[in-house]
């Protein structure tokens, strides 16, 4: 399985935050916003990763992760000239993907709590074994906003319908997929949308037609923000923060991850932590080897 996060867009309503910066790198507490989407990526055990951002903002996250050795990844990077629409993830990544299954995460994307792990690594699981697609729902009190799920009376998912103009379900779909193989061939199929987009939700819908979904639903005790609003970043940020503070536990340290997952050796891991400046990151670090 490999692993693609997109961290392009325009960033418009965060904007003039994102004037001059790429909106996946803004804090969210004490970390950039794309450590928690690619921690994600790696508690499900995924190594090669891809990231696309604009020609712009690619260097910045060449800067921050190299070509993630340090981590036990493999990073790779490639441009999304213009923000066309998120499937286009997907026919950006087609070399990289290589016939392989792949997961797809928004950049902009944090997700956690009990099972949320699990969850993916099942997910992963199915869509390896069954060739079906893997989506996350999430209740939320504005589900117009969202790509929502409808549901026939078996509960079972029959379309998402992006941002409904009237109540659908309050089922919103997350930044988080798992595709099979065949998922190069579905993204030749779909065309931009009214609003000149590639819409995932398209892709979403072929799978849906064709019966080959595994439908996750996330339930009160996971928690999921798509931060890309001034009040979202804000509480994102504070949620962190208060789970960290309580717990003395990060969330969404990759160095952590890297060293409890066994991506690195014990012995590379205390040297990574000697090139970090001195401060809280560097003395939790130490603490985890204590
Ligand atoms: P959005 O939040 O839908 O779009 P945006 O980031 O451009 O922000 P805004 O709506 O405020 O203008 O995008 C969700 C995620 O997907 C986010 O991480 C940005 C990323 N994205 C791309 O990288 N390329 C794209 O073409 C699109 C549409 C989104």
């Amino acid at each position: 399985m490999k692993g693609i996060i997109l961290a392009g867009g325009t960033g418009s309503r965060l904007n003039p935050i994102t004037q001059s910066i790429s909106k996946q790198l803004l804090p969210v507490y004490n970390k950039p916003m794309i450590y928690y989407p690619l921690s994600l990526l790696m508690l499900a055990g995924i190594k090669d990763i891809l990231i696309i951002s604009s020609e712009e903002h690619l260097p910045l996250y060449k800067k921050l992760f190299n070509d993630g050795e340090y981590l036990g990844l493999n990073i790779n990077y490639q441009k999304q000239k213009y923000p066309n629409g998120i499937a286009e993830a997907l026919i950006i990544g087609k070399k990289f993907i290589n016939n392989d299954d792949v997961s797809l995460i928004l950049g902009d994307n944090i997700f956690f709590g009990s099972k949320v792990k699990e969850t993916l690594i099942n997910s992963i699981k199915i869509t390896k074994e069954k060739q079906v697609a893997s989506l996350f729902g999430k209740f939320v009190n504005n589900p117009l906003s969202y790509g929502v799920a409808k549901f026939n009376h078996n509960h079972k998912i029959i379309k998402i319908i992006e941002k409904p103009k009237s109540f659908i379900s309050n089922i919103a779909l997350t930044g988080l997929y798992c595709f099979p193989k065949d998922i190069n061939s579905k993204v030749k199929l779909i065309k931009p949308s009214k609003r000149n987009e590639l819409e995932i939700t398209d892709i979403n819908n072929l799978y849906i037609r064709e019966n080959r979904i595994n439908f996750e639903i996330f339930d009160r005790g996971q928690v999921w923000f798509d931060m890309g609003t001034p009040d979202n970043l804000v509480d994102a940020s504070l949620f962190v923060q208060s789970i960290e503070k309580r717990q003395n536990q990060m969330i969404g340290c990759l160095e952590e991850i890297a060293f409890k997952n066994k991506f690195i050796s014990r012995k590379d891991f205390i040297k990574l932590i000697n090139n970090f400046k001195n401060n809280f990151y560097k003395s939790y670090l130490e603490n985890l080897i204590k």
